[in-house]
């Protein structure tokens, strides 16, 4: 697991060489605020290769922030993962390895009949029952989460990770109410609340797509209030004593996709129980509730590294050469994100996407006047 003093040590490292505010608070430490994803690619040996090189590059060039999920890759973006990590000569301690567990994972490869593999690998061994699935292929019920957790454990050939998300949890809105939901979602997290005082994890949150950034009336969305104080009755219901590991968000966030800072849609928690409480952005309500904010999409999927995507009248307020450089460096510059992920094995890009770092934030008050 991720330690203070390791991590503190790889900042001590790697900090010269980067700008202001890179390296930023996460975990028991401190992590860069840029860091690697590995969701896009096929599940195939050459991106094996490619993902593993760029993430032992990443690794030896100041980023020491991984980002995987159990389905990503059909489960072999994990055990690229675990090997870069075994490979690197960077201690493992200096370095914040995330994981998720929501959707069901392959193993390897995609079968040809996915419902007949849910079915057979999942369904008939009693992993997950018929009842939890949303979609055909996701589920948070804890006995579920447990295997899922064991499983990215044993493929990134890891005792623990620092930080474990329920990944999509809005996912299951589509077959159940958003209070059902937030009930789950408060059984998961006592499991988490467990296999944290088990040494497992670090911590945990929840990884969202849909959730936090549309609007209340949207059926997609959740309350961060509401899924925060799920975690606090988790915290209180397993014990020892009533802190919980509730500490991570994530969610898309770049210039086409900037709902989390816009869009006032979470009512504050401890708010008028009538609901009159005025809203803030996902960004600020994370922000006050001492969450870090980890954002996926930062460049918008590759859509935002070609020359004019970025609008103009932004692009000349962001630092940095390219716009790959400058979409990252927007999203990086948003008050309250601690982090934001950019997937790639493409070692060209990976460099291109550490020097992102060399260049400064946007301040507060200059990013508040990008929407002014
Ligand atoms: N709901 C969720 O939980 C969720 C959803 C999405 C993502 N995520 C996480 O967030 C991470 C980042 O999001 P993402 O990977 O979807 O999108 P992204 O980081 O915005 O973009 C990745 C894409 O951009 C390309 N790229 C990267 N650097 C580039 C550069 N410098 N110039 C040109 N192209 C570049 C990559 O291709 P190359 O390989 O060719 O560089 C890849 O196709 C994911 O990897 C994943 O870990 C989480």
């Amino acid at each position: 697991m991720a330690t203070r003093e390791a991590l503190w040590g790889y900042r001590d490292e790697f900090g010269d060489a980067f700008g202001r505010t890179y390296f930023r608070r996460f975990g028991p430490g401190v992590a860069s605020s840029v860091g690697i994803g590995t969701y896009l690619g096929e599940p195939t040996a050459a991106v094996d290769d490619a993902s593993r090189e760029a993430i032992a590059l990443a690794l030896r060039s100041g980023v020491n922030h991984v980002d995987t999920a159990v389905n990503y890759r059909c489960g072999r973006a994990e055990r690229v993962v675990g090997e870069a990590l075994r490979d690197s000569p960077i201690d493992r301690d200096a370095v914040v390895v995330a994981t998720k567990g929501g959707f069901l994972p392959f193993d390897g490869e995609r079968p040809e009949d996915p419902a007949a593999f849910v079915r057979e690998r999942f369904v008939e061994p009693g992993i997950v029952a018929p009842d939890d699935l949303a979609g055909g292929a996701h589920a948070i019920a804890p006995d579920y989460l447990a295997w899922s957790l064991d499983t990215s454990l044993d493929r990134l050939g890891l005792d623990a990770v620092d930080c474990y998300y329920v990944h999509n949890p809005e996912t299951q809105l589509a077959t159940r109410s958003r209070e059902a939901v937030y009930d789950r979602l408060e059984a998961a997290f006592e499991l988490l609340e467990r296999r944290r005082a088990a040494g497992d994890l670090g911590a945990y949150g929840v990884a969202t797509w849909d959730a936090f950034r549309v609007a209340e009336g949207d059926e997609r969305y959740l309350s961060l209030a509401e899924v925060l104080s799920r975690a606090e009755a988790a915290g209180e219901a397993v014990g020892p004593d009533d802190d919980h590991g509730f500490e991570a968000v994530q969610l898309p966030f770049n210039v086409a996709m900037a709902d989390a800072f816009t869009r006032r849609n979470q009512r504050p928690p401890g708010g008028d129980p009538a609901g009159d409480a005025e809203p803030v952005s996902a960004l600020e309500l994370a922000h006050e509730a001492g969450l870090s904010v980890v954002t996926s999409a930062s460049i918008g999927q590759g859509d935002l590294a070609v020359e004019g995507a970025i609008p103009a009248e932004v692009d000349a307020t962001l630092a940095g050469e390219t716009p790959a450089q400058r979409a990252l460096n927007f999203a990086r510059s948003a008050p309250g994100v601690t982090a934001s992920l950019v997937g790639t094995s493409d070692l060209d890009h990976l460099r291109e996407n550490v020097a992102a770092g060399t260049f400064d934030p946007l301040g507060a008050s200059a990013f508040d006047a990008v929407f002014e």
